[in-house]
C-alpha cells in the first residue's frame, strides 16, 4: 500500500487549485438513472470514489464517456457523460457497496425510474455504523414495500411512488438526497422537512431543476417537489469541495504559509472561514477564489463543535484539530455527528499533540512544535489531517494506508509540493 513522505517545516506559498465536490459528484452521477437522456456532469474530480460510483452505475447499463480533462491546475475539471437509456440491472452488489456507502444513492433513483431496487445494505465504517434507516423509512411513506433479506435492501412499488409529507427526525445528507431524486418521478407533491441544506445538496436540487424537475426550498431546511412524468437530460457543472478547499486552507495556517485557493467560492463555508479567522488567519475572497495567509501569526485555540450545514462540517473536524494541536492555548472540539469520529487523535498523540478525549468532546492543548512520526490512516480524513500535521512537524512523517486519502482528494502530494511543500509518495508493500 501506498506511502506518503513528508519533511515538515516549510510555510506553503502559492496556488492550489480546488476541484469539484465529491459530495456532490457522488449524488449527482446516481441521478442520471432517473432519465434515459444524457446528463453530462463536467467539473468532476478524478477520485477512487467516483471511479467507484462509476462501476456501479455500470453495471446497471449505464452507458459513459469521459471527456476533456483537468490540465493540471487547471479548473475545467473533467465531464463525464452519463446514459441510462436502459436499466439493465436494478441490484447494487456487495462487493461495490461495501467499498463506498454512497452507493446506496442509486435507491431513491433506482425505484423511482424502475419500481424495484435491491441494494447491499452498505456496512458500518470506521467513523460509526451509519444506518440508512430514515432512508427506508421515508420510502416507505412514499408507497415503496422494503424488506431486509440476506443484507440486501430489497425495494418494489407497484406504479409509480405516491408524493409524502416526510419529516426527517434528524439530519441526513443522504437521506434527503435519496428522497429528493426519488420525489421528482413520484405522483403529487412530496415535502421534505428537516431536510439537509449541505451545499452538496441544494447542487443535486439545481442539477435535478435542470433536469425539468419541480423543486422549491433549494437551500432550505423544506424541500417541496411536484413529481413529473419524466426527467431530461442536462449539461451540470459539480460545485466546488469545500472541504478540500477547507483542508488546503488548513495546510496553509499550520505552516504560517500564504496560499490561493482557486476555483472555489467562500460562500460555501462561512462555519469554516470563521473559525479560522476566529483562529488568528487571514482570509479574504480572490477574483479566483480565496486567499489564506498565516504569515508570522499567532495562531489561538478556539472551541468547535460539529453542526449539520450551515453549522461546521464534521468533515473538517479531524483538519481543525491538527491545527488546533500547534495552537497556542486549549481548545475544545465536540463531534455531534459520528460516534466515532476521533481515530486521528491517537495517530495525532504520537506526534506529541495533547489531546484527551472525553465522549464526544476532545481538549486539545496546543503545543509549539509537533515531532514527525509513523502514522496510520485510518479514514479519509483522518488521514488528510495527518498530512497536514506532518506538514507542520518537526522531521519526518510517514502515513501508511493512504488509499484512505485517494478517496476523497485529488493529486495531494502534487498540489502541496507545488507550493513548497517537501513530500512523496511512494510505493509500500502490499503486505502493510
Ligand atoms: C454524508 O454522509 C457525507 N458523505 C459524509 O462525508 C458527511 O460526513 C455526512 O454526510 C455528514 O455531513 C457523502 O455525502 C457521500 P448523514 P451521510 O446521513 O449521508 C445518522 C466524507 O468524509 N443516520 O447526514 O451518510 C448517521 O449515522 C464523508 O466525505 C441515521 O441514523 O451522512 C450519522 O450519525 C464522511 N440513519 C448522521 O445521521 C439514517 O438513515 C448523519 O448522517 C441516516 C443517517
Amino acid at each position: 500500500m501506498d506511502r506518503i513522505r513528508i519533511l515538515g517545516g516549510t510555510p506553503l506559498k502559492g496556488i492550489i487549485p480546488i476541484g469539484g465536490a465529491k459530495n456532490a459528484a457522488l449524488t449527482l452521477m446516481p441521478a442520471c438513472l432517473l432519465t434515459a437522456e444524457t446528463l453530462t456532469l463536467s467539473n468532476l474530480p478524478h477520485l477512487v470514489d467516483i471511479t467507484t460510483m462509476a462501476n456501479l452505475l455500470a453495471q446497471h447499463g449505464v452507458g459513459m464517456a469521459m471527456n476533456g480533462d483537468a490540465a493540471l491546475g487547471g479548473h475545467t475539471g473533467r465531464a463525464l457523460e452519463l446514459t441510462a437509456a436502459e436499466i439493465v440491472n436494478t441490484t447494487a452488489p456487495y462487493d461495490l457497496v461495501r467499498r463506498m456507502r454512497a452507493s446506496v444513492l442509486v435507491l431513491g433513483p433506482l425505484l423511482a425510474r424502475c419500481g424495484q431496487a435491491r441494494v447491499s445494505l452498505p456496512g458500518g465504517c470506521a467513523i460509526g455504523t451509519r444506518p440508512v434507516d430514515l432512508h427506508l423509512k421515508a420510502l416507505e411513506q412514499m408507497g415503496a414495500r422494503i424488506t431486509l433479506e440476506e443484507g440486501y435492501i430489497a425495494a418494489e412499488v407497484n406504479g409509480r411512488l405516491k408524493g409524502a409529507h416526510i419529516i426527517f427526525p434528524q439530519v441526513t445528507v443522504g437521506g434527503t438526497e435519496n428522497i429528493l431524486m426519488a420525489a421528482t418521478l413520484a405522483e403529487g407533491e412530496t415535502v421534505i422537512a428537516n431536510a439537509a441544506r449541505e451545499p452538496e445538496v441544494a447542487d443535486l436540487a439545481h442539477c435535478l431543476v435542470a433536469m425539468g424537475a419541480r423543486i422549491e426550498g433549494i437551500g432550505t431546511g423544506t424541500l417541496r417537489v411536484q413529481g413529473v412524468e419524466a426527467l431530461h437530460g442536462a449539461l451540470y457543472s459539480v460545485v466546488p469541495d469545500r472541504i478540500e478547499t477547507g483542508s488546503y486552507a488548513v495546510a496553509a495556517a499550520i505552516t504560517r504559509g500564504d496560499v490561493e485557493l482557486t476555483g472555489t467560492r467562500i460562500d460555501l463555508m462561512e462555519s469554516v472561514i470563521k473559525i479560522l479567522r476566529d483562529c488568528g488567519v487571514l482570509v479574504e475572497p480572490t477574483a479566483r477564489g480565496i486567499r489564506v495567509c498565516a504569515e508570522g501569526a499567532e495562531i489561538v485555540g478556539t472551541d468547535i463543535m460539529t453542526e449539520p450545514y450551515p453549522g461546521f462540517p464534521t468533515d473538517m473536524q479531524a483538519q481543525l484539530m491538527a491545527l488546533m494541536a500547534t495552537a497556542s492555548g486549549a481548545s475544545m472540539i465536540t463531534e455531534t455527528i459520528f460516534e466515532n469520529r476521533f481515530m486521528h487523535v491517537p495517530e495525532l498523540m504520537r506526534m506529541g499533540a495533547k489531546i484527551n478525549v472525553h465522549g464526544a468532546s476532545a481538549i486539545v492543548r496546543g503545543v509549539p512544535r509537533l515531532s514527525g512520526a509513523q502514522v496510520m490512516a485510518t479514514d479519509l480524513r483522518a488521514s488528510v489531517s495527518l498530512i497536514l500535521a506532518g506538514l507542520a512537524a518537526e522531521g519526518e512523517t510517514v502515513v501508511n494506508r493512504v488509499y484512505h486519502l485517494d478517496r476523497g482528494y485529488e493529486r495531494v502530494e502534487e498540489k502541496l509540493a507545488a507550493c513548497g511543500a517537501r513530500i512523496e509518495r511512494f510505493k509500500g508493500d502490499a503486505a502493510e
